[in-house]
């Protein structure tokens, strides 16, 4: 057996395939293109399924990869056996139509056998049950002994809709030292003796959403070995965890805690969590996920506070995850070198994202101890599901925690409520999820062939290769019908990068189609889609083409500008400034990008003069297509989560802007002609939007602008420059009205107060003082309640006073009335009814609310009444 690293297994793998005829690629970005079926891709394969149904063409019929994965659905399991994960690395090789069974069979034989060097009556094979072909070659091709084949019903390997298939698993007996030691102990038992090392999916079926089979007219072939389970085999460890690919992790988390490694089983599951979930973190955050309480930012913000929660339960109080990307990047560095040019910005995002979880956990023990409280006061002892739940859905808090934590109080959690909880919230998250999902259908591309297919600028004429309507492909399609066109050549730019596609027209000489927009599927075919305005086209048609070339110039200005702006915020903000998502249109431009402060208005303005500086120098605008290492080793600026091809496209500002893209640009800056931010703001956690204008769109704008003002200066009678002098005019008499307006009010209450004071009435021997006032608020009407209340010195005052469509009441007893029985509340209570209201308050003073102001004299009249009867 061979002694060797993690990178030399990963080297040697794909150096293998590539000499059996494989094209080799990086590894896909984690978040899966144009697939609504998965969150995050979670095997090899995922990245192609298009080419195993055959809808489309694969760059060449054999390809290998090492792709980055992350798979949730066994995360309780992690650091809890010897080869569970969140993130992994899979060894592939797929076959597109090509080799079948035989090939990748002998193939993986020959690998793991001769270059591997591993033993070969150590190893195990699973087949399907209804496999005969598979065991034929097994046994008869490769002489594996017939008791070393096992048959197992559940050998089929699917992962959602798509491309699925029976499977064959390679395993590795790692010796009876490592099992459980029961009796039936074999292939496929949980324990750590027989480690499945490959698996080898006979690809030929597809399965729909609805759950139905489909023989695949070709068939295929899928295999996924995990590369650090190959690695604990050949570095002789125990567990993944030991290998080089992870131990470092496992090393630096030790130190932090204080702890060693191998001393306490408790110890080592929180050490191996933080090892697993420190990968998968700065993976995901490094391919553009960012943390959030949805779908994939989900899932990163649980593995992140799934560390955080085992790094306290070593004693580990202060944040500590950051330091961790800088272990992982070094680990990484060969397969995945992108990752440390993003190191600083991963730390940020983990950063914030942990200080962030730091605060909800102190809010969620705080609550969890009042719960512990009732609990206790109450001579209970188990925490219900729902409350558990919250703890876990809106502090973040898990469940793992909220269970240790209450067992301090001899208390326990009731697990069942809690799983009853979490399974209707992901039904509701299920349902959520399959609404908004657009379903992307691909249509079948086999009946063309798409390497003849082509993106020329100039082109005017074309013919139509296919015609689709409702996806179905049809030949002849008629005016009214929306179809879908794909041309042999195309001036059409399609929408992608963040640029919209182009609109145009397709005339043939019995029709003519409106474009509304151009997309690309994602091997690039680009198809037009619109409606047939008038007469009918037909496939195989030749067709006069013509973009909407002002429209375009428009986008390309916008573009151009993003590309501007992007770079002057780097200088300005610095260089943890990133594209996050951008949108260009031929109205405005739209930007995203990370930063962890407001911008603030200076900031703004300087990067807003950048831009219109570089304008104004009339930069000529440059196109180079190159290799993506000579790219970067231009400096150009790649975009987060991007996959490029081998040959890049390079968009270059001379001394300003180098930046991959595939986009339209003006040819230099001056005709971008003037570039105005419009807005800026924060729109999630580390993220913020600039939008902007350029060109006729910065015109309008200011025009709109200046129109504003005009009519502003209009209303205020003045001219424009003198708007704010004349504003500052306004709200100085406005303040001394509001003046004149209060003393008005306070002499217009005494005057009321003496005259109400003339009206004193005595009932039962208590003086009573009913009456309407003018008061306009409830302050107001207090104020002249305190009044009339002060000079009575004995007595009940009870006022009223219509406030717009409302009245207000007040009553006030003193003391000595109140001892005789007067009670404010009830008096306004009953008072306030007869208007349309409600209220009460104490004895002394009340206040209340009524609908009907025409009431009022009724409702003070029946105050009288109420006051009767309190003093008998
Ligand atoms: N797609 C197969 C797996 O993930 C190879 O196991």
């Amino acid at each position: 057996m061979k002694q060797l690293t993690g990178n030399e297994i990963r080297k040697m793998f794909l150096d293998f395939f590539a000499s059996k005829d494989h094209l080799i690629q990086s590894s896909y970005s984690l978040i899966p293109e144009n697939d609504p079926t998965l969150l995050l891709i979670g095997a090899g394969m995922a990245p192609f399924k298009p080419f195993f149904t055959g809808k489309m063409k694969p760059p060449h019929p054999r390809i290998s990869t090492c792709q980055k994965c992350v798979r949730t659905g066994d995360i309780e399991n992690v650091g809890r056996t010897a080869r569970h994960h969140t993130f992994f690395e899979m060894l592939g090789n797929f076959s597109f139509g090509d080799y079948f069974k035989k090939e990748a069979i002998a193939w993986a034989w020959e690998f793991l056998t001769e270059y591997l060097e591993l033993p070969k009556e150590k190893l195990w094979i699973t087949i399907h049950t209804s496999d005969d072909e598979a065991f034929e070659i097994w046994h008869n091709d490769i002489k594996v002994p017939a008791e070393r084949i096992i048959r197992l019903e559940d050998n089929f390997w699917e992962i959602g809709p798509g491309p699925c298939g029976p499977c064959s698993e390679i395993h590795i007996d790692l010796g009876e030292e490592r099992g459980c030691g029961k009796p039936d102990c074999a292939v496929g038992c949980n324990c750590d003796r027989f480690l499945e090392i490959w698996n080898l999916v006979f690809t030929q079926f597809n399965r729909d959403e609805a759950g139905n089979y489909t023989p695949l007219a070709k068939k295929n072939i899928d295999t996924g070995a995990g590369l650090e389970r190959i690695a604990s085999v050949l570095q002789n460890k125990r567990s993944n965890f030991e290998t080089d690919l992870l131990y470092p992790i496992i090393e630096y988390a030790a130190k932090v805690a204080g702890v060693t490694y191998g001393q306490s089983p408790k110890t080592d599951v929180s050490l191996k969590v933080i090892a697993d979930h420190g990968r998968s973190m700065a993976v995901m955050i490094g391919d553009g996920v960012l943390p959030s309480n949805e779908g994939r930012g989900y899932v990163l913000r649980r593995i992140l506070r799934r560390a955080v929660r085992h790094g306290r339960l070593m004693g580990i109080e202060k944040p500590f995850l950051t330091d961790i990307v800088d272990v992982v990047t070094t680990i990484f560095s060969q397969p995945y070198p992108e990752l440390n040019d993003k190191k600083a910005y991963i730390k940020k995002v983990i950063q914030l994202e942990e200080e962030r979880f730091h605060t909800t956990l102190a809010q969620g023990i705080e609550l969890l101890n009042k719960h512990i409280l009732e609990l206790s006061q109450a001579g209970q002892t188990v925490l219900d599901g729902a409350s558990a739940f919250k703890l876990y859905d809106t502090y973040g808090f898990p469940w793992e925690l909220t269970e240790e934590i209450l067992s301090e109080h001899n208390m326990t959690l009731d697990k069942q409520g809690f799983d009853q909880a979490m399974a209707e919230q992901r039904e509701r998250a299920r349902a959520a999820r399959q609404d908004s999902e657009e379903k992307i259908t691909i249509p079948d591309l086999s009946g063309i062939v798409t390497e003849a297919l082509s993106y020329q600028p100039d082109t005017e004429n074309a013919k139509i290769v296919l015609l689709l309507k409702d996806g179905k492909v049809v030949t002849e399609a008629f005016d009214g019908d929306e179809v879908a066109v794909i041309l042999d050549v195309t001036p059409f730019y399609a929408e992608g990068g963040g640029q919209i596609g182009d609109t145009g027209s397709i005339i043939s000489s019995l029709g003519k189609m409106e474009v509304v927009n151009t997309r690309k599927l994602p091997d690039g075919t680009i198809y037009h889609l619109g409606q047939i305005a008038e007469g009918s086209l037909k496939t195989g048609e030749l067709v006069k083409v013509s973009v909407d070339y002002a429209r375009r110039r428009n986008i390309s200005r916008n573009h151009t500008a993003t590309h501007l702006l992007h770079a002057a915020l780097k200088q300005v903000l610095g260089g943890h400034v990133n594209q996050a998502g951008s949108s260009v249109d031929n109205s405005r431009l739209r930007f995203d990008f990370t930063h962890f402060a407001p911008v603030t208005t200076e900031q703004l303005a300087e990067v807003e003069k950048l831009v219109n500086d570089v304008i104004l120098d009339n930069v000529s605008v440059g196109i180079i297509e190159t290799t993506q290492n000579l790219a970067k080793e231009m400096g150009a600026m790649a975009l987060f989560g991007e996959k490029y091809g081998e040959r890049v496209r390079v968009v270059v500002v001379d001394g300003f802007s180098k930046e991959l893209c595939g986009g339209t640009h003006v040819a230099a800056t001056a005709e971008i002609g003037l570039f105005k931010i419009v807005s800026e703001a924060g729109i999630g956690a580390g993220i913020r939007r600039i939008e902007a204008v350029t060109g006729y769109g910065a015109h309008e704008y200011l025009k709109a602008q200046n129109d504003l003002i005009k009519e502003a200066a209009a209303a205020l009678k003045t001219r424009p420059e003198e708007i704010v002098a004349r504003i500052d005019i306004l709200n100085g008499r406005v303040r001394e009205l509001e003046k004149e307006v209060s003393t008005l009010h306070t002499k217009l209450a005494k005057n009321e107060v003496q005259d109400l004071l003339t009206r004193v009435k005595d009932i039962n021997g208590v003086q009573v003082v009913i009456g309407q006032v003018a008061a306009t608020d409830m302050e107001n009407l207090r104020a002249t309640s305190d009044m009339v209340r002060d000079r009575l010195k004995s007595g009940v005052v009870v006022l009223g006073a219509v406030s717009g469509e409302k009245v207000n009441f007040v009553v006030m007893a003193t003391a000595d009335c109140v001892a005789k029985g007067i009670h404010a509340g009830n008096i306004v209570k009953e008072t306030a009814k007869v208007a349309g209201g409600g209220g009460g308050g104490r004895p002394d003073m009340a206040q209340a609310g009524g609908k009907q102001p025409d009431k009022i004299g009724e409702a003070l009249q029946a105050a009288e009444k109420v006051i009767q009867s309190q003093i008998k």
